[in-house]
């Protein structure tokens, strides 16, 4: 039987940005700056890649699509995520000179999970980390391309912060619950996320960063920060609302699917303008500097 009611976490999600509403400070404003730091290393914009993966050689093109924009992060100094893949295509990602966080899947094999972080830091990778979104399915546990997943305890994920020394990314993370549970076992980062609606009516991820925001206050887990995003106003309110990176997703994939590296710097580089034209408007000179102050909702 159908749901007649409207579950659709994508749905909801794409009200709720288009609910805040930004209002406008622009005497004394002067020309932003997008450099951001993290984890001490420099980049160009608080834009980062979506950790995606099984985009395979597109339109006859010799790289796979995540190749293809890996380039991109390279050439536009962004931090660049990638998802599930066996380490062979790591190895091919990291050719392209990104600086890069393998976000491994939960497999309910332990051992490949921990080899595919070993493997991660033994060729250099930035950052290494775990989707803790993609665990369950409607009945049990989910099953993707063949491999199961398993639930992840926070001693496992603490272990693995313990035993690699590299920065760690938690990625779906939806609740204050879980990002105080991040912070405690030493997470470096969380990506707030319901990956694009697994879950059916979950929580708009820029509605509970404020509270995940003021929950981390004084640690320095970084936030990040990804679901719907498809413009640099949309980078914008959730930089204002408390993110410090912020990845498109879907949304890059029709310039992806057309022109491939070029694509992807073409609507990054629309992203990077949008957010500056947003910043130069509501007065912020730096990334840092934004806050939620010249944030309204709509009828809220
Ligand atoms: C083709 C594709 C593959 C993806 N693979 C992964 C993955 O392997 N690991 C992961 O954590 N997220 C994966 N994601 C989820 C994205 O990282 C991101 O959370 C999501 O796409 C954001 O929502 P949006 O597409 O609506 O912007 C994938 C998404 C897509 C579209």
């Amino acid at each position: 039987m159908e749901h007649k009611r409207n579950q659709d976490a994508n749905l909801i999600n794409e009200k709720y940005i288009e609910s805040l509403v930004v209002e406008q400070r622009i005497i004394d404003s002067v020309k932003p700056s997008l450099k951001t730091n993290y984890f001490g290393s420099e980049f160009d914009m608080p834009i980062l890649t979506p950790a995606f993966s099984h985009i395979g050689n597109i339109n006859g093109r010799e790289k796979t699509g995540l190749y293809e924009y890996s380039v991109a992060a390279r050439n536009l100094n962004m931090l660049n995520f990638v998802g599930m893949m066996e380490n062979e295509g790591f190895k091919d990602i990291m050719d392209a000179g990104a600086k890069t966080v393998r976000i491994v899947k939960p497999y309910a094999d332990n051992g490949k999970v921990l080899d595919q972080f070993a493997y991660a830091k033994e060729i250099g990778a930035f950052g290494i980390g775990i989707d803790i979104d993609h665990i369950f399915a409607n009945g049990g546990y989910d099953v993707v391309i063949g491999e199961e997943m398993a639930p992840q305890s926070s001693d496992m994920i603490k272990n693995y912060i313990d035993t690699y020394n590299l920065p760690f990314v938690v990625k779906g993370v939806l609740s204050v619950s879980d990002a105080v549970k991040c912070k405690e076992i030493g997470a470096s980062a969380i990506i707030v996320s319901h990956h694009h609606g697994r879950m059916p009516s979950a929580i708009p991820p820029m509605m509970i960063l404020p509270e995940i925001k003021k929950a981390l206050e004084g640690s320095d887990v970084k936030i990040f920060l990804d679901c719907q995003i498809a413009t640099g106003m949309d980078v914008f309110k959730a930089l204002a609302l408390g993110a410090d990176g912020v990845a498109p997703g879907r949304a890059m994939m029709d310039d992806l699917n057309a022109e491939g590296t070029t694509g992807v710097e073409k609507f990054i580089r629309g992203m990077a303008d949008e957010l500056m034209f947003a910043m130069g408007n509501t007065g912020f000179d730096k990334v840092e500097n934004i806050n939620d102050s010249v944030i309204h909702r709509l009828n809220g």
